[in-house]
């Protein structure tokens, strides 16, 4: 049955800009001092992407990171899908850009939109298309150039974010019980004005009026989205382990999406699950929003912290409001 083809996660890469923007050189941005951004957020620096540095590159690095760990060759993968909030532009998709660049076949290629939770989103249409039995390996690639899209100006936001990639090739495997177990989405659209972005779409094109009242920046309510971002992240995780009769405790590694430790700690402590199951990479790339979750899950992959069998969790959320949870048992 297509439904029980098992769909591993076959390579992992990722790519961060070379830029490093510290907490120090934002104090001589905006009123901010180290001490604020560590203490409230556990940031201490983040990626920024050269000015010509797009999406689409830092997409491209991480896939052939991943290609190779996978063993895949660019001819054999059969679907394209980029979750990201700063594609190169409104269109072509940056998947379609990246699928010429990487010299693909044309196969289908998309960009979905959820955010911060848009990897995990990837994630499940990726695999959701492989078990339908036509397809064999599937390109999913999160990237983020946020620093085209925050306000350098407001100390409340430029903080917190930060450009990277995370791709992973899914491959159908063949024993059941491994891979991705599954997949929980959700979304509330009446969050949606808590983190948003409100020009540059059919709602305010850019005018001489909008760029100069800084609509075409990123909006956000950080106390709010912070005790909703607890509150889901918790719910979806105890909804998917309880979906498979598990328990915390049979974790080994949780790959949360990094938005601010203190959200992580919150995390950790309500699920009852020591800290030093969640990987935590914040501190070295803030919040680079579709690239978090598999940044952190390539460099716990290449740091040997995953080893066959694990459970791993991965959970997030995003603007939207939209999160998700993802149960994998590594191969
Ligand atoms: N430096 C110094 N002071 C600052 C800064 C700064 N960079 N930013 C804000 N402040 C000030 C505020 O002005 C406020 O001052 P006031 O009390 O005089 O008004 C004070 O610090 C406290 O501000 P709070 O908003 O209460 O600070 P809080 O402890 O809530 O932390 C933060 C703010 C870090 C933004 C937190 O709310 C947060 O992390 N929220 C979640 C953000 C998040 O997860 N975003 C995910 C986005 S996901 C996606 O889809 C893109």
């Amino acid at each position: 049955m297509s439904g029980n083809i098992p769909i591993l996660i076959s390579g992992t890469g990722s790519y961060a800009p070379e830029g490093i923007l510290t907490n120090a050189d934002l104090t001589r941005m905006v009123d901010t001092t180290d001490e604020w951004i560590l203490s409230r957020t556990g940031i201490r620096e983040r990626r920024i992407a050269a000015p010509q540095e797009l999406t689409s590159d830092m997409a491209i690095h991480a896939s052939r990171a991943a290609m190779d760990a996978a063993g895949v060759k660019p001819e054999e993968i059969d679907l394209v899908l980029v979750a990201t909030i700063t594609p190169d532009m409104p269109f072509p998709s940056t998947a379609c850009i990246i699928q010429n660049r990487l010299g693909l076949r044309p196969v289908p290629a998309m960009d979905i939109e959820a955010a911060c939770s848009g990897f995990l989103y990837v994630l499940e249409v990726g695999a959701a298309m492989l078990r339908s039995g036509k397809m064999r390996h599937a390109l999913v690639v999160g990237s983020e150039k946020l620093s085209s899209i925050i306000d350098w100006e407001d100390r409340s936001t430029c903080v917190l974010f930060g450009d990277g990639a995370g791709a992973v090739i899914l491959s159908r495997g063949e024993n059941t019980g491994e891979g991705v177990l599954s997949t929980t989405l959700g979304s509330d659209g009446r969050g949606g004005e808590i983190l948003y972005m409100p020009g540059g779409g059919a709602l305010c094109p850019p005018t001489p009026a909008s760029l100069a009242d800084r609509q075409h920046f990123l909006k956000m309510n950080g106390k709010e989205v912070f005790k909703i971002a607890v509150r889901v992240m918790e719910k979806a995780a105890l909804e998917i382990l309880a979906e498979h009769n598990l328990q915390p405790s049979d974790v080994a590694l949780v790959i949360p999406h990094q938005a601010n430790v203190r959200i992580i700690e919150l995390l950790s402590s309500r699920l009852g699950m020591p800290m030093e199951k969640f990987a935590v990479n914040i501190d070295r790339y803030g919040n680079t929003s579709a690239a978090s979750i598999p940044l952190a899950l390539d460099e716990a992959v290449r740091a040997g912290q995953v080893k066959k069998g694990d459970l791993i969790l991965m959970v997030a959320f995003g603007a939207g409001l939209t999160w998700a949870a993802s149960l994998i048992r590594w191969h």
